[in-house]
């Protein structure tokens, strides 16, 4: 089968990183979740205590920053200049200030040019907000995964609750209302569907059917 680039945007918590890890798995391709490369420099943003707004701050930050995901049985790792960030950057710290790091240009451009060495070979999903309308333009197959807020909020809630993390689910909402209105208003790249992108709705769907629609999308491009 030739080995193609499929991209997965869509809003906060649709369930996009789960489904772009499995559709990769069940192909033998690469998965890059773009969402961790920008929570990595929000980390480390916040740990040289570099101010969200300081674009030039952060695009330096950046060029010292070495970003390294690395797919294992269990998930994803991601290592940030040596140091194992995986948990750390879910943190809720850094979720509510990562729209805020993601809007600069300077750091837009150098996280395209990263993302972009790194799906040049094919055979990679690569899940994010602008990766059918900017990162991967030229896609075989692009999804926009979404579910209504409610239920995006809910999933959240369920999650952080089985790590023994227990939230309120209307913060959790608003949080997330927050950070898509954030990512859909900015000026550069902002979250949206692409032209050729295939609206998938999970709202009702479980993470498997989602993938097998994947797969099947896949099968009819190959
Ligand atoms: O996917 P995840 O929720 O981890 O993404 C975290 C944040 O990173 C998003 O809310 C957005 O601000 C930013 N992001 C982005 N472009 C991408 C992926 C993520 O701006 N391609």
């Amino acid at each position: 089968m030739r080995k193609i680039q499929i991209a997965i945007d869509g809003p906060a918590g649709a369930g996009k990183s789960t489904v772009a890890r499995q559709v990769a798995s069940n192909l033998n391709y690469l998965y890059i979740d773009t969402g961790a490369m920008f929570r990595a420099l929000t980390y480390e943003a916040i740990k040289a205590n570099i101010h969200f707004s300081d674009a030039a701050g952060l695009k330096k930050l950046l060029e010292n920053t070495e970003i390294h995901l690395i797919q294992d049985k269990v998930g994803q790792k991601v290592i940030v200049n040596g140091e194992d960030v995986t948990e750390a950057i879910r943190s809720q710290e850094v979720t509510n200030a990562v729209s805020k790091v993601a809007v600069h240009k300077e750091v837009r451009e150098e996280m395209l040019t990263r993302q972009r060495f790194l799906a040049k070979n094919g055979g990679v999903v690569m899940d994010g907000r602008d990766i059918g309308t900017c990162v991967l333009k030229d896609a075989a197959l692009k999804i926009f995964l979404t579910a209504s807020v409610e239920e995006r909020a809910r999933r959240r809630f369920e999650e952080l609750l089985s790590k023994g993390v227990s939230t309120n689910l209307d913060e959790l909402q608003t949080e997330i209302e927050l950070r898509d209105r954030q990512d859909s208003e900015r000026e550069i790249a902002p979250l949206k569907k692409a032209e050729d992108a295939i609206v998938i709705d999970s709202t009702n769907l479980s993470i498997q059917e989602v993938v097998n629609k994947i797969l099947g999308l896949v099968k009819e491009r190959n």
